[in-house]
């Protein structure tokens, strides 16, 4: 059974081709970075611009690589929610209107819930397991013990991971993406150079990351960074001992928060998705902490971390049975932060 997947959430077109929800025949990913890098984040009109340009190539691109015809798609999952409105809608009218061409089954899948099932295509979730999803929209700490349905254990009470990263990179002067500028600008530098909180670290699972871009920002201007005149002047710290200092404060909170999770629930696998699971200084602590601790670590290859179609065909496959009557009657979410859901067709998602 083949299902295509197709996610406009925030800045990236993609759509994938995934034959029985876990072997992915072809994925494309159309990136807009070099949209929204001069403006130091999404611009969200323009996303949504660049996706109405993007879409059909992409879907098609998806398909002829995966030698198929819209006729050999059994189900078409599209993400409706969260993410920006404008993007959802462009990715959800497509989708429809595919559907409704075709009479293909259409079924909507939470972003949040996609991301939870990025291993799908690579060997599969191993469950049940403690799940942290770390990107630029989101930062939480899940626990799965089936595909259907995931609970929300602990979530940031300001800015995700990535975000803050993102902020870091920015005041730092490293560009867009800032998660990954920072990453390299972080190579070779101490990240004991700079003393930064670790913010919420002693107790419960939610996580607050605003007040350590705070810190860095306070740390900066007082020290002549941020000042305009400052060529030539000799600063305390280079720019690789700030960015190694950022990340690893990040880091060693979100190595704390997975370890208390699996010590609560008493669970021994840990998984990790999103974008900031693409960061080798946190893939490389988690790594070292499942050895030490004796848990077993899943990481998903970097390209099932980041946004991409084929953990949304995925979570589609597995809610198949969901797939509502009228499929132009579905609309798509916005909201942002991980929040209670409810519906049949929306997966199970409970606060502590
Ligand atoms: O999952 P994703 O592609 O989109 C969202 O749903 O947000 O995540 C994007 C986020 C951005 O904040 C980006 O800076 C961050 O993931 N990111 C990284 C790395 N690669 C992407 N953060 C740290 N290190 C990386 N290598
Ligand atoms: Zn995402």
């Amino acid at each position: 059974m083949l299902t295509l997947g197709i996610e406009t959430s925030c800045d990236d077109t993609a759509a994938a081709v995934v034959r029985d929800g876990e072997e992915a025949l072809a994925s494309v990913v159309s990136s807009q970075d070099d949209l929204h890098a001069p403006f130091g984040g999404v611009v969200p009109e323009a996303a949504s611009r660049r996706h109405l340009e993007r879409i059909d190539p992409v879907v098609t691109l998806a398909l002829s690589r995966a030698h198929a015809a819209l006729s050999d798609i059994s189900l078409i999952a599209v993400t409706n929610g969260p993410g920006l409105i404008g993007s959802l809608l462009v990715g959800l009218s497509y989708a429809k209107g595919l559907a409704a061409r075709a009479g293909i089954p259409l079924v909507p899948v939470d972003h949040v819930h996609g991301h939870l099932l990025s291993l799908a295509p690579a060997g599969g979730v191993p469950l049940p397991c403690v799940s942290l999803l770390v990107s630029g929209g989101h930062t939480g700490l899940f626990l799965v013990e089936d595909l259907r349905s995931y609970r929300l254990l602990g979530t940031t009470v300001d800015d995700a991971a990535g975000e803050a990263m993102d902020k870091a990179a920015k005041l730092l002067g490293l560009g867009y993406p800032g998660g990954p500028a920072l990453e390299r600008a972080a190579a070779g530098g101490d990240p004991a150079a700079l003393p930064l909180p670790r913010p919420m670290e002693g107790a419960g699972l939610d996580f607050s990351f605003s007040g350590l871009k705070t810190a860095l920002f306070t740390y900066l201007s007082a020290h002549g960074y941020l000042d305009r005149t400052r060529e030539g002047r000799i600063l305390p710290l280079s720019t690789a001992d700030l960015a190694a200092s950022f990340q690893e404060a990040v880091t060693a909170v979100l190595e704390v928060k997975c370890l208390r999770a699996l010590r609560e629930t008493g669970l021994r696998r840990l998984t990790i998705s999103g974008g900031v699971a693409r960061n080798r200084a946190l893939r490389e602590k988690l790594s070292l902490a499942s050895l030490r601790e004796g848990f077993s670590l899943h990481l998903p290859p970097p390209e099932l971390c980041s946004d991409n179609a084929m953990m949304i065909a995925a979570a589609g496959y597995v809610l198949r049975e969901t797939a509502p009557p009228d499929p132009l009657s579905l609309n798509a979410f916005s909201t942002k932060g991980l929040r209670r859901s409810s519906g049949a067709s929306r997966p199970r998602e409970t606060n502590r």
